[in-house]
C-alpha cells in the first residue's frame, strides 16, 4: 500500500516564464496528486539563499540563487500516495538535456541549471520546504477538520 504522503513543488521562473504553468499543476491532478496548497511568489535573495542552504557550498549556488529569483515562482503542496517519489518521476532528472519527453522537465526544461520545477527529495526535507512556504492556515486540512 503507498503511504499518502505531502510534498513541495516549485514551478520554477523558468517555466512561469513559458507560460507552462497551468500544464504543469495539470500534470501533476492528472497523475493523482492533489494540489492541497498554492501560490504566486517572487523570492527574495535570502528567501532563495534559505531554501537552497544545502548547497551553498557548491560551485552553482550563485547562479541558482539568480535564477531563482529572476521572476515570479508558484509553489505548492502536493498530496497522494507516494506524493515525494511521484513528483520526482514526473520532474526528470536533474539534468534536462538528459529528462525524457513527457516529463516536466525533458518538456519544459532547458539544462541541468534552468529545470523547471523543483521537487522535495525526502520526508523530512518535504515537511521543512512545506513550512518554509506555507503556514498552517494556507494548507488544506483533513475533510473532517472542515467547518460545518
Ligand atoms: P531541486 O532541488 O531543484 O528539485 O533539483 P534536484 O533535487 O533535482 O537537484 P539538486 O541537486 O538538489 O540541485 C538543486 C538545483 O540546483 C541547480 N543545479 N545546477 N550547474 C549545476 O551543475 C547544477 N546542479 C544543480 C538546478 O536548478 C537544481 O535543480
Ligand atoms: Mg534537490
Amino acid at each position: 500500500m503507498a503511504e499518502t504522503q505531502r510534498t513541495l513543488s516549485i514551478v520554477k521562473p523558468d517555466a512561469v516564464a513559458k507560460a507552462a504553468t497551468g500544464e504543469i499543476l495539470r500534470r501533476f491532478e492528472q497523475a493523482g496528486l492533489q494540489v492541497v496548497a498554492l501560490k504566486k511568489l517572487r523570492l527574495t535573495e535570502a528567501q532563495a539563499r534559505g531554501f537552497y542552504a544545502v548547497h551553498k557550498e557548491r560551485p552553482f549556488y550563485g547562479n541558482l540563487v539568480k535564477f531563482m529569483t529572476s521572476g515570479p515562482v508558484v509553489a505548492s503542496v502536493l498530496e497522494g500516495p507516494d506524493a515525494i517519489a511521484r513528483n520526482r518521476e514526473l520532474m526528470g532528472p536533474t539534468d534536462s538535456t538528459q529528462a525524457a519527453p513527457g516529463t516536466i522537465r525533458g518538456d519544459f526544461g532547458t539544462d541541468i541549471e534552468r529545470n523547471a520545477v523543483h521537487g522535495s527529495d525526502a520526508p523530512e526535507t518535504a515537511r521543512l520546504e512545506i513550512a518554509y512556504f506555507f503556514n498552517a492556515m494556507e494548507i488544506l486540512g483533513p475533510v473532517e477538520a472542515l467547518p460545518a
